[in-house]
């Protein structure tokens, strides 16, 4: 499997423990910095529909305003329900540009 990597945003448009809504080839995601670390996901909350773009950050996890599920940025799992679960997308910086490979890394919901 190839990566296909897409520029999404700038280094500085993201503050840490923020997240900015994205469209890659017309699949929604959140991009947010925890700490140092870039992370991506899907927008749509697996649970009920919320919008992650105004989910909070916290220490490894994304918190759904909705009904306050915590998400693990880097599996996408829930303490709430393990068979729900976020897609998730590799992230990298290059230069000044941060980048997401479409292609989901975890996650079992469509
Ligand atoms: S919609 Fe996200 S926790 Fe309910």
């Amino acid at each position: 499997m190839s990566e296909q990597w897409r520029a999404v945003a700038r280094v500085g448009d993201i503050r840490s423990g923020d997240v900015i809504a994205v469209d890659v080839d017309g699949t929604e995601m959140i991009v947010g910095l925890d700490g140092d670390r870039y992370f991506a996901t899907q927008r749509r909350c697996v649970h009920s529909g919320g919008d992650l773009a105004d989910g909070i950050v916290s220490r490894g996890h994304v918190i759904c305003p909705q009904h306050g599920w915590r998400f693990s940025t880097l599996s996408g799992q829930t303490p709430e329900k393990s068979l729900l679960c976020l897609v998730t997308y590799a992230v990298r910086v290059v230069g000044e540009q941060i980048e997401v490979d479409p292609q989901p890394r975890t996650g079992t919901s469509s």
